[in-house]
């Protein structure tokens, strides 16, 4: 630890009295629970953190790995675990959950609130014939609707897809049609920093595509008033149908494995996988992160920036923080809106004492904090936060001080959590009370999970040395399978060359040499990471090619200050190579069209154009040249295999 020791930050005496994991001898003794008894140190924190309709017998069910099922037997439901338990409880007049529109309104629901809320959902997708094991698309702003919805679809046991609501209709199309959703909850548009965008017209695009024919009703949440056309026999507004419904709604006990949701997500070849998570590992997990990670007490207020359409929104907003019974902001809008002080503001005017938010988002307030004083968090009053987060990519230490400095006041600790969609919850996380920081890297597993780095093929190297980060042990919230490919679903997670026994997360990693500290080092297949949104490069080659004009492209990452990495395209078009006002033309032009087939955020950065792309001599092409040439880096490697080296020139940009 010597090396690092001026590096790293402990925790401050008053937080580790109280909390959840109170030190390092705490955390260490329950890594040794877990090893010495795995199931048995799962089985208790899920007798303990969850309420069971029938209790389970069965813990870990190895029988058909990789396909892992835990609690088997074991029934209940998560929407009675979010909400009736709270009210039974004597939380029901209790806040749980603050929510600001994007124009700063304010409203606040109480769990009880919230209990009727979701059962008249619940009863209004009964009413349009919802059963139990259907799938429900989800298409919403971030919204007390948006997490009403997904707790109905709980409280019946319909499996819910919720779909960014910056997607387009293209994606959308394809996650209803692979997701053979029967109905659709969407609203009539979004506000974003003071703008109302539309959503209802992009559903019915979608809806108008084919290959959604199962989709038989659509919800429509009025949110922004903008104009919608009502299908009729089809769509109606959800008020109205909630209006004639019961408050109370009996929920459906469902086994522990039943699908509470799949969620869409890039993967290095083909469509967007639809990761399938369960009922009782996933909320087990959800819950226990709460209270290890974010060490969760009744007078907090949480604060999760995330949207609900991703998965940190899904346990660290809908699921999470209801079933912990906390006070949670929800908020719709962006944190540059009506300045860049609006995250800062927020915390002040709500008392935020936890707060979670990813490195794109703290990188692009340090620069307009620079740019402008008044929004710089200084000027705010802060002094309710006492744990701080960081969700989504790596957070470079420099963004690491100035959080913990700035914004935290130097006094709170920063939970720097890796974790994915397909793992449900946080595996490599500090513990607030206990975990001393080294800004830069996640630190150590979460208590029961059991992450290592191994080389190529499967054996652990020693710490200081990188490899492959793996998960030896199948733990309660992971992914089940890949919705309707479970040959995908071995393939991606279990690979061959790992004998299919290690869960393999698609990132390298590396640990101190002293210390055995995590530091992520980056994906290590074709996947993306762009202000924590993960994108599959193949995705937006397909949609660059779908173009009419365009006959070759090769997308790839180049690191930016701002988002992470940011997308670079080489494009080689079925006319002649522009130049000057045509590139440029063309440029908005391909951007535009990627943004509408996937979403903005698919939108490349940098788009080149080259009569050709550099290939070896049996055609492959040189993605490790073409990152060398995205950054301007001047090109080291051997190229004397280049059919054309002269269209490196071109590609220079
Ligand atoms: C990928 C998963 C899980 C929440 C949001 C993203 C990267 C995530 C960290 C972190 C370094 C991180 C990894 C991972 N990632 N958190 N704390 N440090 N990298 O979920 O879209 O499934 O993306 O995000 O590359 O594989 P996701």
């Amino acid at each position: 630890m010597s090396e690092n020791a001026q590096k790293l930050y402990y925790p401050p005496e008053a937080l580790v009295k109280n909390a959840a994991v109170p030190g390092m001898e705490a955390y260490q003794a329950l890594v040794k629970q877990a090893e010495e008894d795995y199931e048995g140190y799962w089985a208790n924190h899920a007798r303990k953190l969850l309420d069971w309709h029938k209790p389970f017998s069965t813990v870990l069910d190895e029988s058909d790995a990789p396909f892992f099922k835990w609690f088997a037997d074991g029934e209940l439901n998560v929407s009675y675990n979010c909400l009736d338990r709270q009210v039974n409880n004597g939380l029901g007049d209790k806040v749980a959950i603050i929510f600001e529109g994007d124009d700063g309104k304010v409203s606040k629901v109480t769990y009880k609130e919230l209990l009727g809320k979701v059962c008249k959902m619940a009863n209004a997708l009964k009413s349009v014939g919802v059963k139990c094991g259907d799938r429900v698309v989800i298409y919403l702003p971030m919204s007390v609707e948006g997490i009403v919805a997904m707790q109905a679809c709980a409280r019946i046991g319909a499996t819910h897809s919720v779909v960014f609501g910056g997607f387009s209709a293209q994606s959308l199309r394809d996650r209803l049609e692979s997701s053979g959703a029967v109905a659709l909850i969407t609203s009539d548009g979004q506000f974003r920093g003071g703008k109302a965008l539309p959503l209802k017209p992009i559903a019915d695009e979608a809806l108008s595509m084919g290959g959604c024919e199962a989709v038989k009703n659509v919800l429509v949440v009025k949110r922004t008033g903008g104009e919608v056309t009502m299908v009729a026999g089809r769509d109606q507004w959800v008020e109205e149908v909630m209006a004639q419904q019961p408050d109370t709604c009996e929920p459906e006990w469902v086994g522990a494995e039943h699908p509470l949701f799949l969620l869409y997500t890039s993967g290095s070849t083909g469509k967007p996988k639809g990761v399938q998570h369960s009922s009782g590992g996933y909320l087990l997990q959800a819950v226990l992160s709460m209270q290890y990670t974010f060490d969760i007490k009744p007078d907090d207020v949480f604060w999760c920036t995330a949207d609900i359409g991703w998965v940190t929104g899904h346990t660290y907003i809908a699921y999470g923080p209801l079933a912990s019974g906390a006070t949670q902001v929800v908020f719709e809008g962006v944190p540059t809106y009506p300045d860049a002080g609006r995250f800062w503001q927020m915390i002040q005017n709500h008392k935020v004492s936890i707060f979670y938010t990813a490195p794109t988002a703290i990188r692009s307030l340090i620069k307009a904090a620079d740019a402008n004083e008044k929004v710089h968090p200084k000027n705010y009053d802060l002094s309710s936060l006492r744990i701080m987060g960081s969700v989504g990519e790596p957070i470079n230490p420099a963004a690491w001080e100035w959080y913990h400095e700035n914004v935290g006041g130097g006094r709170c600790p920063i939970v720097d959590t890796f974790w994915q969609t397909e793992t449900g919850a946080h595996m490599i996380t500090p513990m607030p009370g206990a975990t001393p920081l080294l800004p830069g890297s996640c630190t150590l597993p979460f208590p029961g999970i059991q992450a290592t780095v191994v080389d190529e093929t499967g054996t652990e190297v020693p710490w200081g040395q990188g490899g492959i980060l793996v998960v030896k042990r199948p733990w309660p919230s992971m992914i089940r399978t890949v919705w309707g490919d479970p040959e995908r679903f071995k393939s991606s997670y279990y690979p061959a060359d790992f004998q299919g026994k290690l869960y393999l997360a698609g990132d390298g990693a590396i640990r101190d040499a002293e210390t055995g500290y995590f530091t992520i080092t980056g994906r290590i297949d074709d996947v993306l990471n762009v202000s924590g949104h993960r994108m599959g490069t193949m995705e937006i080659e397909s949609a660059l090619v779908a173009h009419e004009k365009v006959a070759e492209a090769a997308v790839v990452g180049r690191p930016d200050d701002t988002t992470g990495e940011a997308i670079v395209a080489f494009v080689v078009l079925k006319g002649p190579r522009p130049t000057g006002d045509e590139a440029v033309a063309t440029i908005k032009e391909l951007a535009a069209w990627v943004g509408k087939e996937i979403g903005p955020i698919a939108k490349p950065k940098d788009i080149r154009f080259g009569e050709n792309l550099p290939k070896t001599r049996s055609g492959k092409i040189m993605r490790r040249l073409l990152r060398q040439l995205a950054k301007g880096e001047e090109i080291t490697q051997d190229t004397s295999t280049l059919e054309n080296p002269a269209i490196l020139d071109q590609l220079k940009g």
